[in-house]
């Protein structure tokens, strides 16, 4: 029954060998966010089908081809979040958080679904981070979220990825452009795939976004929408540029960006990188400002970006990214006998309280297999305490990579220079100071 053994095709199940990574990109994320004022909200994985339809857009691949949608026991219409920032802006309303001191800055970890072909940096369950700003309409909100982003990236060393901006202009501008790209489309109107030609009407932007190859090889000579913009979208885009520049951020514009969501307006961007195959934009976003509105808040403006955690690792992998290591184990205290087995259970419990990794013997092994357990789980030193410890109150702790040996008390008395606790503390300080010294600080 491989079904009973093989989780479903599209998802990944995340080993302990790896979730140190993924913790660290985590509190990286978060901790950048919180240096730029966002704080986390979490809502619910799946909501209302109709707010999908009504926000990312029911002639997006999205809506029509990926969502999981379901009908709950109560017979209503349920869809997982294949995304998050409709389910923000649904919660941001419903609980008034549009009325507190504007820009409401939000940031959130969440997973989402899509039902798409699986491949690398492609899958059916995923992980975003992402981040909205709402209520800041200036360019210099735009500026400040791509600023983010690039921050995090840094902090994370990731090399080897590039910015791409654009502008899709207002409903204003679109106007004119999408008469431009129903004439283009509509000279090849025949050779359209099933969806395109029905998308052609209702929202032709849609068609450059398509994944067919054909329906790509077509509109690669569409119009682009920068011809287009208005005299606001044009200057907020100037300005917008001017600023990224006087940050030091590289970037290129890049006319072909529409993005695959139907909320976006003016500013959008994503950041792609080349090595990590053909899934290789790991962090896109742009302005909403209509979104809101349309999901019955009030008027305001919204920009934020959603980055993929498994398209980021993927990167970061390839391009060497420092990861930091696991906390090792401290300490292995085995045991020789019940009553010694009981006063190490104590001891490392004693240690845990003060915050330093220890084991002790569970399977009840003998000395010999005790040892070999110890260096399997590469502890940084070892003891041993049978019958004589224990009547002695010394211990010999030994360092499992010199072998040296030292003398300590059998006790945790953090005022006696020679206890256990105190011998580990010394050894910590000393590791600490060795490596303030490696780094040069
Ligand atoms: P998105 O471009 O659809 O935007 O997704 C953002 C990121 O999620 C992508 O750049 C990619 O890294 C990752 N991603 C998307 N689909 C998959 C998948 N099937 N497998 C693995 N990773 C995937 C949004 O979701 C917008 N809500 C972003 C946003 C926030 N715009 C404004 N605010």
């Amino acid at each position: 029954m491989a079904i009973l053994t093989k989780g479903p095709r599209g998802t990944q199940d995340i080993m302990p060998g790896d979730t140190g990574r993924w913790q660290y990109v985590e509190q990286v994320t978060r901790e950048t966010a919180g240096l730029f004022g966002f704080r986390e909200i979490r809502f619910p994985t799946f909501e209302h089908t109709e707010l999908f339809n009504r926000s990312v857009g029911d002639t997006t691949d999205v809506v029509q081809k990926e969502m999981y949608t379901f009908k709950d026991k109560g017979d209503r219409s349920i869809t997982l979040r294949p995304e998050g920032t409709a389910g923000v802006m649904r919660s941001a309303v419903e609980h008034g958080l549009l009325t507190e001191a504007l820009p409401v800055k939000l940031s959130y970890l969440i997973s989402c679904f899509r039902y798409e072909k699986p491949q690398a940096g492609r899958l059916r369950e995923f992980h975003q981070f992402g981040c909205e700003m709402l209520g800041a309409d200036s360019p210099a909100a735009d500026a400040e979220i791509i600023a983010m982003v690039n921050e995090i990236f840094q902090r994370l060393e990731l090399k080897e990825i590039s910015l791409e901006i654009n502008s899709i202009g207002c409903p204003t501008c679109r106007a004119k452009y999408h008469e431009a790209l129903r004439a283009h489309f509509s000279a090849r109107r025949d050779e359209l795939c099933d969806t395109c030609r029905e998308r052609l009407e209702k929202n032709p932007m849609r068609l450059l976004d398509c994944k067919s190859p054909i329906c790509k090889e077509i509109a690669k000579g569409a119009p682009t929408v920068l011809d287009f913009l208005c005299e606001d979208c044009s200057s907020h885009f100037e300005e917008l540029k001017n600023r990224l520049t006087s940050m030091g951020i590289s970037y290129t514009v890049n006319p072909t960006i529409v993005r695959g969501l139907d909320y976006y307006t003016k500013t959008v961007f994503e950041f792609v990188s080349g090595n990590i195959g053909a899934q290789g934009t790991v962090c896109g976003g742009g302005r909403y400002d209509g979104l809101i509105e349309q999901l019955g808040g009030p008027k305001m403006t919204g920009i934020g970006f959603a980055m993929g955690l498994e398209r980021l690792l993927l990167v970061m992998e390839h391009s060497g990214s420092p990861f930091p290591e696991e906390t090792p184990c401290k300490l292995y205290l085995g045991s020789m006998g019940e009553a010694a087995a009981i006063k190490a259970a104590a001891l490392v419990a004693g240690l845990r309280s003060e915050g330093f990794r220890a084991e002790n013997d569970l399977m009840g092994r003998s000395v010999k297999a005790q040892m070999k357990y110890a260096d399997k789980l590469s502890a940084q030193y070892s003891a041993i305490i049978g019958d004589n410890e224990l009547s002695s109150g010394l211990v010999k702790v030994k360092n499992m990579v010199t072998g040296e040996q030292h003398e300590v008390k059998l006790s945790l008395d953090e005022d006696d220079d020679d206890s256990l606790l105190n011998f580990l503390y010394h050894t910590g300080f000393a590791e600490l100071t060795d490596a303030i010294e490696d780094a040069g600080l």
